[in-house]
């Protein structure tokens, strides 16, 4: 999604921009463009594309010069993919300039209100508009002038401004979207994303909701749009820039898969008391008395987020007992959907900014909903909004495709499991049976990454094929829902997830000669029945890539290709079923030749409805 990094002190900060942008280029985005003042005069550069055109761009026009600018990554919203559409947008009266993420919903009502008094728009945006009504509301003061525009605006936004009468302020809010302040030394660095300021400073105010800061070289002040001033709360990034830059892999996808063990150790470190049966989970302690009564638990997210909510959906109701229901965030939200009381509603997202989960969130919280987060980034909005939460501790994922966040997910949703089953129908000795499962799956993922090279002979010989279908059961449907989307949103190759025995309601009239069927496989209670549906697939010419379980030989006789997991308890299969379907994905997307780590169309973190 669109990214912004602003700077103001006392270096020359093109090249800063130029660097923030380019650690921001992971989330997505269309076009890109830079504002910097100097000696009260404001400069331009746009262009469409890569954050490199920009940078080729500036270069041609000589550079733009100044200690006080502003940059963004626009991912289209409204209006396409044109230099006039990119942002910094501008406004034709006083000199403003600004950055925005987000989306002004009633812009149009401004914009007629905007033209009426004489304004003339140059882009189809709904930024511009915010930059026309701030310079329409400017009288000598550009924080008053935000705030007051702020006031007349729904919808989300995370916004940079600077102003050529003011050329030691700028001035930066947020609402819905994300947005931080870098504090350097002598300087700050603001960023909708912690990747664009870890190279200057470690510490960070995350802006709230309708906070307004006011930054100048000397220091900030925080106050809400209505000019109360609110007490900044300055966090500590937890994060360093090996994590960020891409060492010896060949893009942040492929690191990101090759890191789940190192990931996945470090989600269970300290929370594990096997021997007593006991998980630790300091997030939720305090919430242990409600939790004891929840009735009921609604899990929600979007994309691959749910997918580890509908397996968080199976584990809680096989393993802890407790009804639970797995849904899609953005038709939570809209469906006025009954909460009844002890209902504990678990959100799950990677960013902990996905607008519609968020939304889902809120929603529930209404209705009286008790919320845990589980999330990675620390400090996002849906970490800062729940109850309580437990962070997956999986490093920050830079690929688009997400991977060992999907992990994490699973991970801590089996400990959230063993927690609230301790509390009713799981014995000590059950759970430190699944403890110990547990702690065994880094070294089991470690095993399956071993045979990537084989995974990528096997791709070869499926990458040339536009229509594949992923199939599994129980726990595993999910599964194969994660290996169609990966497989669709990197490879551009059509594919379809479902439960195997839907297959013959419908699907089963695509096979033809060859086409690929994924079967999730393992040893597990409908191991026989998957069985038969392969033989289903089979008898009709498709093309049967196996995921099953080391040891078995009656699946080697039936498929054309075999991907071997290490035994493990079902419940837990997912965690490693996932990860030969993952390098698969990865590899026919290289194989096709796509940008892996920027799939088209695709952002990050969706931050928009
Ligand atoms: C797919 C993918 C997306 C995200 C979804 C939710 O690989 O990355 O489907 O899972 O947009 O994002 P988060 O987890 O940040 O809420």
């Amino acid at each position: 999604m669109c990214g912004i990094v602003a700077y103001i002190g006392s270096k020359q900060c093109q090249q800063l921009l130029l660097e923030g942008l380019k650690r921001l280029e992971y989330r997505g985005y269309d076009s890109a463009g830079m504002a910097i003042l100097d000696a009260g005069r404001l400069d331009l550069a746009k262009a469409v594309g890569k954050v490199a055109n920009l940078e080729d761009k500036l270069e041609t026009i000589g550079g733009l010069r100044g200690t006080l600018g502003l940059a963004h990554t626009r991912w289209a919203t409204h209006g396409g993919v044109t230099e006039p559409n990119a942002h910094p947008h501008t406004d034709d009266k006083v000199g403003i300039a600004l950055v925005h993420n987000g989306i002004i919903e009633n812009y149009a009502a401004l914009k007629t209100y905007l033209e009426e008094k004489g304004h003339v728009f140059k882009s189809q945006t709904d930024t511009e508009v915010l930059a026309m009504l701030i310079g329409e509301l400017y009288e000598g003061d550009l924080e008053k002038a935000v705030q007051a525009a702020l006031r007349e605006v729904t919808g989300a936004y995370a916004i940079a401004v600077i102003c050529e009468k003011e050329p030691d302020t700028l001035v930066v809010a947020r609402k819905g979207s994300p947005l931080m302040l870098g504090i350097g030394n002598g300087e700050f660095i603001v960023g909708s994303d912690p990747a664009a300021i870890i190279a200057h400073t470690a510490q960070a105010v995350p802006l709230d909701d309708y906070n307004v800061a006011k930054v100048t070289r000397s220091g900030f002040r925080t106050t809400d749009i209505h000019d109360v001033p609110v007490t900044p709360k300055v966090m500590q990034l937890e994060l360093d820039l090996e994590q960020i830059e891409l060492g010896s892999f060949a893009h942040f996808m492929q690191k990101e898969i090759f890191e789940q063990p190192k990931a996945l150790r470090n989600t269970l470190r300290g929370r594990l008391e096997t021997r007593e049966g006991r998980v630790v989970l300091g997030g939720v302690a305090r919430l242990d008395k409600e939790l004891t009564k929840a009735r009921r638990v609604i899990l929600t997210g979007q994309g691959t987020a749910l997918h580890a909510a509908m397996i968080g959906e199976y584990l809680m109701e096989d393993l802890a007992k407790i009804p639970a229901v797995a849904e899609y965030a953005s038709e939570f939200r809209y469906r006025n959907p009954i909460v009844e009381e002890n209902t504990v509603v678990v959100a799950v997202s990677q960013s902990g900014e996905t607008a519609d989960t968020l939304a889902a969130l809120r929603e529930a919280r209404e209705r009286g909903a008790l919320s845990l987060g589980v999330v990675n980034v620390v400090g996002s909005s849906i970490s800062r909004e729940t109850d309580a939460g437990v962070y997956l501790r999986v490093g920050p994922e830079i690929g688009v495709a997400s991977t060992k966040a999907f992990a994490g997910q699973l991970t801590v949703l089996a400990m959230l499991t063993i927690y609230l089953g301790r509390k009713r129908f799981m014995s000590a000795d059950q759970c430190a049976d699944l403890m110990r499962e547990l702690e065994r799956v880094p070294d089991k993922v470690d095993r399956i990454l071993e045979s990537d090279q084989r995974i990528r002979k096997v791709t070869e010989g499926l990458v040339d094929r536009e229509n594949w279908l992923f199939l599994g059961r129980g726990y595993n449907y999910p599964t194969a829902l994660e290996g169609a989307l990966k497989l669709k949103e990197i490879s551009y190759i059509h594919a379809e997830g479902m439960p195997a025995a839907e297959m013959k309601h419908g699907p089963i009239a695509l096979i033809n000669d060859g086409m690929p069927a994924v079967f999730i496989a393992n040893k597990g209670r409908q191991y026989d029945k998957v069985m038969s549906n392969i033989q289903e697939v089979k008898a009709r010419g498709g093309r049967i890539i196996a995921v099953a379980t080391e040891g078995d030989d009656q699946i080697t006789r039936l498929a054309d290709d075999v991907l071997f997991i290490p035994e493990i308890t079902e419940p837990l299969s997912p965690m490693l079923a996932v990860v030969p379907l993952q390098l698969m994905a990865y590899h026919a997307a290289v194989l096709r030749g796509h940008d892996v780590d920027k799939p088209r169309n695709l952002a990050k973190s969706v931050t928009v409805e």
